[in-house]
């Protein structure tokens, strides 16, 4: 079943570009996105005036992505909600909202309750789903199908990235029928995301350096992750990987929020795992990087080819992804992450597949 892989998460991070592939290809259609497979045309998006991305754990974290980008190109106004705070907090929904619930299993009991929720209340619902015929899957209003494929390992990583595909479609979609890009940017996006699975096997045939610096760094404590706008959403990710199959202690931060009190744990020899790739933010950003390393920070900054010069001065190690316009780097600057944290596990001699108190599926509350 592993295919000659010692473990179904690397198996399954090699299998990336072509899951992003299927996501991505049959659904388009002279050079834009077709949803008539799901029922969702640009009429139906013209109409719609606020969402709520509600998900648990990982699919969360593609939640946020998906956030900063429907925000950013549709100009629509998007809340994201964990699902296990959002079914309990009497929320604020009616038929105004449009409602996205992500999961891979479909099964999460904390994401059906809020899907639940939000249709008592009339929303109409969108799930982002990857098992097919699962309970979320059948009880939206529509279904946005990730084609990642059966994911066995309990740390997800082919979900996440086709999440991160379908929220894209969803999002350029959305800003092309709001009029929020012109119908050459709509093109040249779409174009651009077709290049992102042989851009994600580009990252995965540089594994074995991440490898080598899983080798250096397995003993750590704890890591820091750090990003700002959609590189923040991936350090939360990169984090959440890490922690759960290598057991070390982790933090996700935004660049900027360091400084009200996080910086306080970082000392000598501190690994910071830095995520440049917004060339907008890089400025800001490099000097949160200089605030760790002026305090004895080792930092590993994750980047494009374009802005390795930019970042060498201050990094320590460099992992770098192939160009693309930036905010669709976003879907392969996670993968270095996941190897790395794959090669941590693994050195530390944990059982990578299935951490310890952790489900594939959270059936329970
Ligand atoms: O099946 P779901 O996408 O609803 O699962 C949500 C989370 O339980 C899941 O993403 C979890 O955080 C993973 N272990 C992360 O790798």
């Amino acid at each position: 079943e592993k295919a000659g892989y010692p473990h179904f998460m690397l198996k399954e991070i090699e299998e990336q570009p072509r899951a992003l592939a299927e996501t991505l290809n049959p659904r388009v259609k002279d050079g834009e996105i077709n949803f008539d497979e799901i029922g969702i045309d640009d009429a139906m998006l013209a109409g719609i005036k606020k969402i709520t991305v509600i998900a648990c754990g990982t699919a969360y974290h593609a939640s946020y992505v998906g956030k900063y980008i429907i925000e950013r190109f549709a100009r629509v106004p998007v809340e994201v909600e964990i699902a296990s705070e959002f079914r309990y907090k009497n929320p604020i929904i009616n038929q105004d909202n449009f409602v996205i619930v992500v999961s891979q299993s479909g099964e999460t009991a904390d994401t059906i309750a809020a899907l639940r929720e939000a249709k008592s209340k009339g929303a109409s619902v969108l799930a982002i789903a990857n098992v097919v015929g699962s309970t979320i899957a059948r009880e939206a209003d529509k279904v946005l199908y990730t084609r990642a494929g059966l994911e066995i390992a309990v740390a997800s990583t082919k979900a996440y990235t086709t999440q991160l595909m379908a929220l894209y479609m969803f999002a350029l979609k959305l800003a092309y029928a709001k009029g929020g890009i012109t119908q050459d940017e709509y093109h040249a996006y779409v174009a651009e995301l077709q290049k992102v699975p042989e851009n994600a096997e580009k990252v995965i045939q540089n594994k074995e350096l991440l490898q080598k610096f899983a080798y250096e760094h397995f003993t750590e404590h704890s890591v820091f992750y750090i990003g700002r706008g959609l590189d923040y959403a991936m350090a939360m990710e990169g984090s959440l990987k890490l922690k759960e199959i290598s057991y070390i202690h982790s933090e996700a931060y935004a660049g900027g929020e360091l400084k009200h009190g996080t910086i306080a744990l970082v000392e000598e020899g501190t690994l910071v795992v830095a995520v440049l790739t917004q060339g907008d933010l890089i400025e800001k950003a490099l000097s949160n990087v200089k605030e760790v390393t002026s305090r004895g920070a080792v930092v590993m900054v994750v980047t494009q080819e374009k802005y390795k010069d930019l970042v060498k001065d201050v990094a320590d190690k460099i992992v770098t992804i192939p160009d693309a316009i930036d905010f669709e780097a976003t879907i392969t600057s996670i993968i270095p992450m996941q190897i790395f944290a794959y090669y941590m596990s693994v050195q530390k001699g944990c059982d990578v597949d299935k951490p310890r108190n952790l489900a594939k599926s959270v059936t329970v509350e």
